[in-house]
């Protein structure tokens, strides 16, 4: 092997998204060696000239380099304790999404077991790896990102490394997931609704994508109120959307939906009146869920 032969990699777990990871370092000439529980998982990446481990151990004493990629941490820790001594010196780059909480004990474990630990937070999905709209996040400690930057860049897309924290990576995800799903719950609801209102999902739908094209400048206009903690409504008040909210509610329940997740959403700009910030802009909200989190 000279200088430049790509490093050998292994990749502990072959869902979708660990296919995906050893599909990318394969095409990008690593020799990757694979473990699944359910081994059979593995046999395209074996047609394709991945090496098939039987054991954890066996896997992981073939690289330097561990990648583990699987359903939560509690599966990934089943995993890799019983083969904390093969792991002795070697790198864990756990991408796996979990909480924050449970990164730092993965973390600490890791440290325990002299095994140099970065945590990971794949934020796009498995067709995007290898490509160039790939986007995966690091934390930890930045020797260990600097030492294996260059091989997880044949991940795809962007790699960027988010500081020492362990937990950094799973916070971002943790809070980008949050707009995902509270997104996707909004939006498979409205088309409940709609169909009620016997409007067909298609015809919404142009309205609906509208709708979403508003969100980035408000993303943006959010953060920088919360970062300057300024809430002085500019255009709309606290006050006149939970009036808009309780319309929705009232339509929804007429119609016999579940208004459980807008509930709870009016629920929190009526702490925020409540409180005496009626007439504030909507980022008041965020602070108000601040509070109950204290
Ligand atoms: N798929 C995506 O597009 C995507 C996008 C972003 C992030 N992610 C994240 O990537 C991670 C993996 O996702 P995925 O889509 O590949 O599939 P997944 O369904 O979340 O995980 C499947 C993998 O977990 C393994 N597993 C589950 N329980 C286990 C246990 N107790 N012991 C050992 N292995 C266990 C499965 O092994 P068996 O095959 O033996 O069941 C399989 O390898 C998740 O954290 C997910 O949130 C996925």
């Amino acid at each position: 092997m000279t200088d430049h032969d790509p490093a050998p990699v292994t990749v502990l777990g072959l869902g979708p998204m660990g296919r995906a990871l050893a599909g990318a370092l394969l095409a990008a000439g690593h020799p990757t060696t694979v473990w699944n529980r359910t081994a059979d998982r593995a046999d395209r990446l074996v047609e394709r000239g991945a090496r098939r481990a039987t054991t954890v151990e066996e896997a992981v004493r073939a690289s330097p380099l561990v990648l583990a990629c699987v359903v939560d941490y509690a599966a990934v820790r089943a995993i890799v304790e019983p083969a904390a001594a093969a792991l002795n010196g070697r790198t864990l780059v756990n991408l796996t999404a979990d909480t924050p909480q449970r990164a730092r004990e993965l973390a600490d474990w890791a440290a325990r077991h002299g095994v140099d630990y970065l945590d990971g937070a794949i934020m796009t999905p498995a067709p995007t790896i290898g490509g160039p709209a790939a986007l995966v996040l690091y934390s930890g400690p930045e020797r260990t990102w600097q030492a294996h930057r260059a091989t997880l860049a044949h991940l795809g897309g962007d790699a960027e490394w988010l500081g020492a924290d362990p937990a950094r990576a799973a916070g971002h995800d943790v809070a980008l997931l949050d707009v995902f799903w509270t997104a996707m719950s909004g939006i498979a609801h409205a088309f409940a609704l709609a169909r009620a209102e016997k409007i067909r999902a298609t015809d919404l739908a142009p309205y609906a994508r509208g709708i979403g094209n508003l969100l980035p400048d408000l993303i943006d206009d959010l953060a920088r109120r919360l970062d300057a903690d300024d809430h002085v409504a500019d255009v709309s008040s606290i006050a006149s959307a939970a009036a808009g909210m309780a319309h929705i509610i009232e339509a929804a329940e007429g119609h016999g939906i579940d208004a459980g997740v807008l509930r709870a959403a009016h629920a929190a700009a009526g702490r925020a009146i409540r409180a005496g910030h009626g007439d504030d802009d909507f980022s008041r909200v965020a602070r108000i869920y601040e509070q109950a989190a204290a």
